[in-house]
């Protein structure tokens, strides 16, 4: 599989070659490397990518997951080549991210007020420094397997073992009130609020799990997790960087009914161009007011907070989003499903096991029993799963090895056919070479 993909991407391998020398590991963002280098990209346009070496590819990585209506969409083009011309940065508030700020909260049920940053990673950050300083307790539970960005604290238990900081450097100190417990498992929640004894600031997850296997949450499970928050005073905070405005247009907490105190989004609110914000129940939110007296929880935005172009293309989004919400989202519920289903079925019915698992648009094929946890994830056939998405690419099929693709509006039924019937080859050589696992008859 390797050679074919090396044959067509000498410029990838030249590029990567000089990219280590400038840049640790040749890369600048760790997700980003993959063996034996990973493709450079030339341009990019609706749901498609070019590599250096000018050939295309239909990209189901869409940035991170940012680009919910591919790459490059006449609404943001538009938004930008106004906005450049009035001015890239001011520093200063301005109406465009006003309207962002009411865009958020008429489309998300628990934004009653919100902080406009430019990373996931800040507004996670942010996010459970608003939850200490108001419940004034200390411990933050994460889920195994839960990714939030590379801030400190929560760079913890995202890969196995689980219970450690993810890099040298982070001092264990600094993790001290940082627990991880199983996802989907209400009951080890329970037990890790307890034992705080009273300390548990804040319940914190992915309602999907991104990082840690693109595997969502039993529905009864948020709920539960809802009334525990509730009965112990924790907060309830949902990671919606992924899930926010692609599950549904509120997010996961508008599709599964479950309204948390704090959540962070990033990604498709910022219209392909960085942000991040928190957000959530005003009383919360109200502690970041530099006007207050007491309780005043300082946290930042940064330079280039509500810079007018990210403002601009997250409300050219945003707006396309709300307006369209009663055929995009459905739209991309059937597209999501009919790839997961089908794409198993190519598998299956070559006797190889893998389960795709996702919710609405996103999606990620396991090879090995269907996983409900990090940890169950953490024991499948990973280089299976490196080698599927590695045999993909020299068809013009772009997934970013190991992590989850990303249906957005603009592919079609033809590209997720294609998809479908690339799977069914690579599961005819995996299965009759014997490399993958197959299922007893
Ligand atoms: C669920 C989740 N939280 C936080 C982050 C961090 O966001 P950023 O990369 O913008 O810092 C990510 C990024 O992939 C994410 O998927």
């Amino acid at each position: 599989m390797s050679a074919e993909y090396e044959r067509t991407t000498n410029a990838s391998r030249a590029l990567f070659k000089r990219a280590n020398r400038v840049f640790a590991g040749g890369i600048n963002h760790n997700a980003r490397f993959y063996e034996p280098y990973p493709l450079f990209v030339s341009k990019a346009k609706g749901q498609h990518i070019w590599d250096e070496d000018g050939h295309r590819y239909t990209d189901y990585w869409m940035g991170h997951m940012a680009l919910i209506l591919g790459h490059s969409p006449k609404p943001v083009v538009d938004a930008l080549r106004r906005q450049v011309a009035n001015g890239t940065h001011y520093g200063m508030g301005s109406e465009l991210s006003v309207e962002l700020g009411e865009e958020i909260q008429k489309s998300v049920p628990c934004a009653e007020l919100s902080r406009l940053c430019n990373t996931g990673a800040e507004a996670t950050m942010y996010l459970i420094r608003l939850a200490r300083g108001y419940t004034g307790r200390r411990v933050v539970i994460k889920m195994a397997g839960g990714w939030h960005g590379y801030n400190t604290e929560l760079n913890k238990g995202v890969h196995r073992p689980f219970d450690r900081a993810e890099s040298a450097g982070i001092l264990e100190g600094e993790q001290t009130f940082v627990k991880t417990v199983r996802f989907n498992d209400l009951e080890g929640a329970e037990k890790a609020v307890k034992e705080t004894g009273g300390d548990s600031a804040v319940i914190f997850l992915e309602p999907v799990l991104g990082a840690g296997g693109c595997i969502p949450a039993d529905v009864e499970y948020l709920k539960g997790l809802r009334e525990l928050a509730d009965r112990t005073g924790t907060l309830l905070a949902f990671d919606e960087i992924i899930t926010g405005f692609r599950v549904a247009l509120g997010g996961a907490q508008e599709r599964y009914g479950v309204t948390p105190d704090l959540a962070s989004f990033g990604k498709i609110a910022g219209g392909g161009l960085p942000l991040g914000l928190v957000t959530g129940r005003k009383e919360i939110l109200g502690l970041a007011d530099p006007t207050r007296k007491e309780k005043f929880v300082s946290i930042g935005g940064g330079t280039f907070s509500e810079n007018p172009l990210s403002m601009a293309a997250g409300l050219a989004t945003v707006r396309h989003l709300r307006k369209n919400a009663g055929s995009i989202y459905p739209s991309l519920d059937r597209a999501g499903a009919g790839l997961r289903k089908e794409v198993d079925k190519e598998f299956r019915e070559r006797g190889v096991e893998a389960h795709t698992t996702g919710l609405g648009s996103l999606f990620l094929t396991h090879f090995g029993a269907e996983p409900t946890s990090a940890e169950e994830e953490s024991k499948e056939d990973k280089p299976m799963q490196k080698k599927y998405a590695l045999s993909l690419m020299p068809n013009g099929i772009f997934l970013l090895p190991g992590h989850p693709g990303a249906i957005s509006t603009v592919h079609t039924v033809r590209d997720i056919g294609f998809l479908v019937s690339e799977s069914g080859d690579f599961a005819e050589s995996a299965g009759s070479k014997g490399t993958a696992k197959t299922r007893p008859n």
